[in-house]
């Protein structure tokens, strides 16, 4: 049975479709199955590898609603054993639709429940935000990895956002777990990026953070806008090298999740 992951940090802009769109390529490329669920109305995890909005006939909001089986809802991508659950602006709707609903935050573990075993790694690329449906990611999943940028206030959000993890795990979801936090946008020559790891590397054990950092790399920003993850876009880049690093770090670790692999 697959490992579902969940990429989150309800801060904008930390990267989370970045890593969510190229760990999921780079797993690809290991020879494993993965599922990319674009679980965010902006839809640049489904563009990020290339598919086109406009000709979906589901998408993520569907399956949600309880309207669309998952299987019938999932494309293939053009990148090797990588498929995804797309997304559209209308998920938007989503987050108020599903006030109505008696388990609002159980829709996408459900849903995702009918596929898991066609995969062997799902990965969810969250919204910026603790909303409905970003518990619906919380809820779903066996292990979480925030991205995190090293900047003044991203130890308060992280605060913020693992009290938020505990509340699910009390809940809705018992065995969620920390898959790992990872650095992104890294260029240690900013003094506050050091300070700010330091202080982040302080707080939580040591095994809590991925020894990958991912650099600021300027072929990462590059390749969205080509619908290429960056291990395709530019695969000798130092940013393709450190998704394929972290890759091979989720790999040991959702192996330890002891369900597959
Ligand atoms: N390592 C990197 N080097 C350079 N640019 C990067 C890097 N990682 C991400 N970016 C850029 O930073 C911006 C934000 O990244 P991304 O969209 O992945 O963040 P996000 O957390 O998903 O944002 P949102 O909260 O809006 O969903 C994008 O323009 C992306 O191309
Ligand atoms: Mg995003």
């Amino acid at each position: 049975m697959g490992v579902i992951i969940s990429v989150v940090n309800q801060k904008g802009g930390v990267a989370k479709t970045t890593t969510a769109v190229n760990l999921a390529a780079a797993i690809g490329q290991r020879g494993k199955k993965v599922l990319l669920v674009d679980l965010d109305p902006q839809g640049n995890a489904t563009s990020g590898i290339g598919i086109n909005k406009k000709e979906l006939k589901y998408t993520t909001y569907d399956v949600i609603m309880g309207e669309v089986r998952p299987a019938e809802a999932v494309v293939k991508s053009e990148f090797r054993n990588l498929w995804a659950l797309p997304s559209t602006q209308t998920l938007a709707q989503g987050e108020l639709r599903l006030a109505a609903f008696d388990n609002k935050t159980l829709q996408l573990k459900k849903a995702l429940l009918q596929i898991k075993n066609d995969y062997d790694i799902i990965i969810v690329d969250c919204l910026p935000s603790l909303g409905v449906l970003a518990l619906n990611g919380l809820s779903a999943c066996d292990r979480i990895i925030i991205p995190m940028q090293c900047e003044p206030y991203s130890l308060e959000g992280a605060a913020e956002l693992l009290s938020t993890v505990k509340r699910v795990k009390n809940s809705t979801n018992k065995a969620l777990q920390l898959m790992g936090i990872v650095f992104t946008m890294v260029d240690k020559r900013l003094t506050v990026n050091r300070e700010v790891m330091e202080s982040i590397k302080r707080t939580f054990p040591k095994d809590a953070i991925f020894k990958t950092e991912i650099p600021r790399n300027v072929r990462i920003s590059e390749a969205p806008s080509h619908g290429e993850p960056i291990t395709y876009y530019d695969p000798n880049s130092k940013g393709a090298d450190a998704y394929r690093r972290l890759a091979a770090e989720v790999m040991q670790r959702a192996a330890k999740v002891g369900k597959m692999l």
